[in-house]
């Protein structure tokens, strides 16, 4: 157990609450968050040997940071709460300044997810949303995409394009399209390269405002009786279908 030890697990307990922190919990996350240029101001392991050595095996681009610090079980449990990661790391990075605007400028296509509720899937489409390069990603109500289990979800690929959210959509200058399941079955073409893709809640889908705004509404084609696909599956096709 190393100097520093109260303070590292205080730190990580205050930045869960703190919206300029990212918590990033396993070594995936640590990893991506790295090679994508993020901050990482402390990691936090119950064996240093064990993280460098998956690092190495994992990602030999990366080196672990010099503000690794190791604690023993008491502390381990302390920082993740009970609920501990699969692989020996939390981390703590500052989270980029990046917002809406921000996300509607990039260039490229971008994902508009509409009132997402579970982390993990959230997680899910930002990570094929970095995967296929999309420009970025705006979550529109819904939950915080930078809580720490949607950063375990997308493996801490936020760090690799713009990620904000907005309790509402504002004006919009380009193209959208909303994708739905009692769309016009989408083909490859369909959608403009500076569009944005818009993807409703796991519940309820798309709200009918958001529908009406929409430039064209597509279809993943499903077989009959299944009525629809799981949010991050559905924005895997249409980023790489269409
Ligand atoms: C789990 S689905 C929502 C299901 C919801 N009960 C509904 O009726 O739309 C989450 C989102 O994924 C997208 N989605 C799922 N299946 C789709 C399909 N076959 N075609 C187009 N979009 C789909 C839509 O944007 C949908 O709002």
């Amino acid at each position: 157990m190393e100097p520093g030890y109260d303070q590292a697990v205080e730190r990580v307990r205050a930045a869960r609450r703190d919206d300029s922190q990212a918590v990033l919990e396993g070594v995936h996350a640590l990893k991506h968050a790295l090679r994508f240029g993020a901050q990482v101001s402390l990691v936090i392991t119950p064996s240093r040997d064990r993280l460098a050595a998956l690092l190495t095996d994992l990602a030999p681009d990366v080196a672990l940071p010099a503000t690794t610090i190791e604690v023993d079980e008491a502390g381990w449990v302390a920082v993740t709460g009970g609920s501990a990661p699969p692989s020996p790391s939390v981390a703590l990075a500052a989270r980029p300044d990046v917002d809406a605007a921000h996300v509607l400028d990039t260039s490229g296509r971008v994902v508009v997810l509409e009132g997402p509720r579970h982390a993990g899937n959230l997680g899910a489409a930002i990570r094929v949303a970095a995967a296929a390069d999309a420009g970025g990603v705006l979550v529109v109500g819904g939950i915080d995409p930078w809580h720490s289990a949607c950063l375990r979800g997308a493996a801490g690929l936020h760090f690799a394009l713009p990620v904000a959210r907005v309790e509402a959509l504002g004006r919009i200058r380009r193209p959208m399209v909303a994708f739905d399941p009692g769309g016009t079955p989408l083909r490859a073409g369909a959608v403009a390269d500076d569009a944005l893709l818009a993807f409703g809640s796991e519940r309820h889908g798309l709200t009918p405002a958001l529908l009406e705004r929409a430039d064209q509404t597509l279809a993943i084609p499903m077989r009959a009786g299944v009525s629809s696909l799981n949010l991050a599956t559905a924005v895997a096709v249409a980023l790489y279908a269409t």
